[in-house]
């Protein structure tokens, strides 16, 4: 009898297996929030594409839809990579975020200068304001959700905004102008305030000052995007579950915008290599910690369902991510769910495990 029963279970669990390989990250998560993905046009032509039909529900453009890809000259936009990333995630009907229409890097110099000269707070205004309202308008009914502002907040403890020349020429102001041309331009798409260093205590309340700032002068803001760029020392359970909680309580939708897991300590700015950075493999130890950050974010993230709609992971696989050269240039990293031969890794079983 209890061999009978044995090899049932073993039937059984084996058919569970069997399912569970067929399932997707969307798939798991359907009752919970879309499994987002970020990607570049190029990995939409390789085999990383069939990986991400499976395992996601929504796309990112890494770059595509920056200003400077997209609108790299006054009277010149280039939609072409844009374009394909907004056709695949249509055909494959997957959501797609909008990332993102005004931020200090990645802006063509165009926009703030006028024959060699400053340009003036009024030509600036109008020119944010043609680059919000063509490119919105051009994925009005595609691009669900817009990350209208990127990291307006300082990470200085004595500074409230972050100085850059969108702030200098056109005082506070701006934040909530780049809101209301979103909306003017699609008043049904979501617009998120997005930034990083979210479990900082006092960034974070700084983003929540903002948000709260806005929503009290009726700016059509919708959201907060909290990009996630983690590692192996942090967030701390504590650290993640009092972040959740804090934008928890905006009443807004939160969403997760460019989740990695480093696999080195946390480095907030680039620096020159050093002779540890030689020896970057990916180690048992480093895969034991990393798996076990993951299964812990998104044990919370699951606890705080009601207030967050998306999880969107930045880059595809450890084939490549931006942090294999950030902060140390040329430092390998493997801060995703994927190894670089597209196979789950350990971190992908206990985060679909629940
Ligand atoms: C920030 C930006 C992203 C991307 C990452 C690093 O988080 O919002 O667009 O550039 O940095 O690649």
């Amino acid at each position: 009898m209890k061999g009978i029963l044995l090899v049932v279970c073993m039937v059984v669990s084996g058919i569970a297996q069997a399912q569970d390989a067929e399932k997707g990250l969307k798939d798991f998560y359907k009752d919970y929030f879309t499994i987002g993905v970020a990607v570049s046009p190029r990995a939409l032509k390789t085999d990383e594409a069939e990986l991400i039909k499976k395992q996601f529900n929504s796309m990112t453009a890494e770059n595509a839809m920056k200003s400077q890809p997209i609108h790299p000259r006054e009277n010149e936009f280039n939609w072409k990579d844009a374009d394909s990333i907004a056709a695949f995630a249509q055909r494959n009907n997957m959501k797609l975020r909008g990332h993102t229409l005004v931020w200090h890097n990645q802006v063509p110099d165009w926009f703030f200068t006028d024959n060699g000269k400053p340009v003036s707070k009024e030509k600036l205004l109008e020119r944010m304001r043609t680059h919000i309202q063509t490119v919105v308008g051009r994925y009005k009914g595609k691009i669900y959700a817009w990350d209208v502002v990127n990291e307006a907040i300082s990470d200085k403890p004595d500074e409230f905004l972050r100085k850059t020349k969108w702030l200098e020429i056109l005082g506070e102001e701006y934040i909530a102008k780049a809101f209301q041309y979103a909306h003017e331009a699609d008043p049904n798409a979501l617009l998120f305030y997005n930034d990083y260093n979210e479990i900082d205590p006092g960034k974070r309340a700084k983003i929540i000052r903002l948000v709260e700032g806005l929503r009290k002068n009726n700016v059509p803001i919708h959201g907060v995007g909290l990009q996630a760029h983690w590692a192996l020392n942090e967030p701390s359970r504590e650290q993640l579950e009092q972040t959740l909680s804090d934008f928890s309580k905006l009443g807004l939708n939160i969403q997760i915008t460019e989740l990695d897991i480093s696999v080195y300590p946390k480095e907030h700015s680039a620096r020159d290599p050093k002779a540890e950075d030689a020896k970057a493999d990916f180690s048992d130890e480093k895969q034991q910690k990393q798996t076990a950050i993951y299964k812990m974010c998104f044990e919370l993230f699951r606890k705080y369902k009601s207030s967050i709609t998306s999880v969107t992971f930045w880059n595809i696989s450890d084939r490549s991510s931006w942090l294999d050269n950030f902060p140390v240039r040329g430092r390998k990293d493997y801060p995703l769910l994927f190894d670089a031969n597209l196979k789950p890794k350990s971190a992908y079983w206990e985060v679909v495990k629940f």
